[in-house]
């Protein structure tokens, strides 16, 4: 056997220890965790001492800078980074009752009247449990439908309803206004080299663009940004609960298209006159925005491509030159077919072998396998950052670190988690980020191959043609650097531009407002629909993004699926391309309503009815 090629990964990437970086076994709920992040109590110290995936960019960022790992030098660039509370406040217990119990008495007058009367409203009603900090599964891990909704995990099910309240009164407040309550210098963020502390500031500081304020959260007026939604079906306001196939488009990207066909249309790189200056300089505007929304280091780290089946399709065929008989490829059970079938295509021709990662019933990944799994012979692992059919977000950072203790490089699929959290490429520390723009309210076409910058000279280009070289001639070809070296032929310049347009659009809104208001549509549809009788809901993972996977019985899912439909309600029903997750349930295809920022409470009300009618029609 020939010796396998050199596709190292740093050293000085390797963590210490992985389980000292994120614990996977921490139990606490998203609900406590998003309240904690609301009230900004990021330095409460929690049982397991990690905040695990629902930030999993900041997480990582988090924890691998207050740990013991060396720093990479362009992973980890930054000094060190913690959150701090100056006030005198403890806020050790995080749970909601801890929230309950300690918030208004820590800062009396200060929390929008609002969302005290929701909190007053809760303390009357809940069920407070003896143990601070008790899971709060009650709305993530859905009742099954023959348990009674009583208590779960010490808070009582009418609990759920108030913790509802108090999340949608947070959410409708935007940030700054929970800040200004709070007072700016409660919190502060300071940053230490060689740990002494050299700057202090507000902890309330957009994470992305250059300080400007974040735009109200206000679902209405975001509603009336997507003229999708504005018409009915069947006689019915459409409700497009689509969200995990593709999204809607906010006006600003169809003015974008628009604009660049009406005005600016032109092949780009190539030419000496004004329009192709300015295709050009749109075109790269978008790279910049994608570098600025992914957090990547340099715009030379961005490579546009069709999407993430294409982007998969580029890694797996430019890294097989690297690939050796008898070397394994890890994927999960839960991976779309777009981050399987290239694998395969790529095992076969090499004679390497895939093996997967199972998961847990419940649906949370089994990190106990993939530590077994892995080994020095384990050359990729590629991994969805969030089951497209469970909603499962994947400890990303976590199984990042540990595969590169093994030398094997990292593809991220994170076509389902792009729009629904923050994502920090160099954080997360994976070699690879692949994502689709129409998942990210931008048009089809155009997605996104984040490469970490030690593999673009290593890797040879995918596919040769015009805009990929430096020089050519008839003997030889001097390929162009990244990104050109992966572009080959004319790109998808108009998407392109409506992608740049689709970021800059989601970054007027403070991320947690979005991701807070997506968790309460998920919350309020887990819980709704898990009463129903008959329903099962499939994936009941701590760290969801805002999907629900069910089957009715009695009915086909299709059957389910036209039901909906008739009242205006788009949902998909089928196999979601990802057939093995579902053979884990023995499914072949789950209703999947899927939530996104446009999306209301009311809309959730009307699937429930209808899914609830066919249900007592049985
Ligand atoms: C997790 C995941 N990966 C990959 C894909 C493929 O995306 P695209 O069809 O845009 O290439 C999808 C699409 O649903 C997905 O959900």
């Amino acid at each position: 056997m020939e010796p396998a090629p050199k596709f190292p990964i740093p050293s000085t990437q390797v963590p210490s220890t992985p389980g000292e970086a994120h614990d996977p076994t921490d139990s606490l709920a998203i609900s406590r965790r998003f309240l904690q992040q609301v009230f900004s109590r990021a330095s409460v110290p929690e049982q397991s001492g990690s905040l695990p995936g629902f930030f999993p960019g900041v997480v990582a960022q988090e924890r691998v800078s207050t740990g013991p790992l060396p720093a990479h030098p362009s992973f980890f660039p930054t000094p060190s980074s913690s959150l701090v509370q100056t006030d005198a406040t403890s806020m050790g217990d995080i749970s909601l009752e801890g929230l309950l119990r300690s918030l208004p008495a820590a800062v009396p007058g200060t929390v929008p009247a609002p969302i005290q009367q929701a909190i007053d409203a809760a303390s009357q009603t809940a069920v407070l449990s003896a143990t601070p900090l008790a899971p709060v599964p009650s709305l993530y891990q859905a009742t099954p439908a023959s348990q009674p909704p009583t208590t779960q995990g010490g808070i009582a099910a009418p609990a759920g309803d108030d913790l509802g309240r108090v999340l949608n009164e947070i959410q409708s407040h935007s940030r700054e206004q929970i800040q200004g309550k709070l007072g700016n210098s409660s919190l502060i963020e300071t940053r230490s080299t060689s740990g002494s502390s050299i700057a202090a500031k507000p902890l309330y500081k957009p994470t992305h663009g250059t300080g400007h304020s974040y735009r109200p959260f206000n679902v209405d007026g975001i509603r009336a940004d997507f003229p999708a939604l504005n018409q009915t079906i069947n006689g019915h306001p459409m409700v497009w609960f689509d969200n995990a196939a593709t999204t809607q488009k906010p006006q600003v990207v169809i003015d974008a298209l628009a604009s660049f066909y009406a005005h600016d249309y032109s092949n780009i790189h190539r030419a000496a006159h004004s329009m192709a200056a300015r295709a050009t300089d749109h075109y790269e505007a978008a790279r910049e925005a994608v570098r600025d929304f992914i957090r990547a280091e340099s715009v030379n780290d961005i490579v546009f491509v069709r999407g993430t089946t294409e982007g998969i399709n580029l890694i797996a065929n430019t890294c097989k030159s690297f690939l050796r008989e008898g070397d394994e490829i890890l994927l999960t059970e839960m991976e779309h077919h777009a981050n399987i079938v290239p694998w395969q295509m790529v095992a076969h021709e090499k004679r390497a072998r895939i093996r997967i990662v199972p998961f847990e019933d419940n649906g949370e990944i089994s990190l106990d396998s993939y530590r077994r799994l892995l080994s020095p012979r384990v050359k990729m692992v590629s991994l969805t950052h969030a089951s497209n059919t469970l909603g499962t977000v994947l400890p990303v950072a976590l199984m990042t670190q540990m595969a590169h203790q093994h030398g094997a490089r990292v593809v991220v699929d994170g076509a389902q988690s792009i729009a629904h959290m923050p994502i920090d490429v160099r954080s997360l520390g994976c070699d690879y980020f692949v994502f689709s723009g129409h998942k990210i309210f931008a048009p089809t076409g155009i997605g996104v191959v984040y490469m970490h910058p030690d593999l673009q000279d290593m890797l040879p280009p995918w596919q040769g043609g015009g805009n990929m070289i430096h020089r050519v001639s008839f003997d030889e070809t001097i390929y162009a650097d990244a990104p050109a070296k992966f572009e080959a032929g004319t790109p998808s310049i108009g998407d392109a531009i409506g992608l740049g347009a689709a970021l800059r659009y989601l970054q007027q809104f403070d991320p947690i407002s979005l991701q807070a208001h997506e968790h309460a549509l998920l919350e309020f549809a887990s819980y709704e629909l898990s009463k129903i009788p008959g329903l099962t809901i499939y994936g009941h993972a701590r760290e969801k993004v805002g999907l629900v996977s069910f089957t009715l019985d009695g009915y086909t899912t299709e059957q389910v699926g036209k039901e909906l439909d008739r009242y205006g309600i788009e949902v998909r029903t089928g196999h979601h391309c990802a057939q093995p997750s579902l053979r884990h349930y023995g499914l072949e295809t789950t209703v999947r309503p899927s939530f996104a920022l446009y999306n209301t409470h009311e809309e959730i009300e009307r699937l429930v009815d209808v899914v609830q009618h066919l249900s007592k029609k049985r």
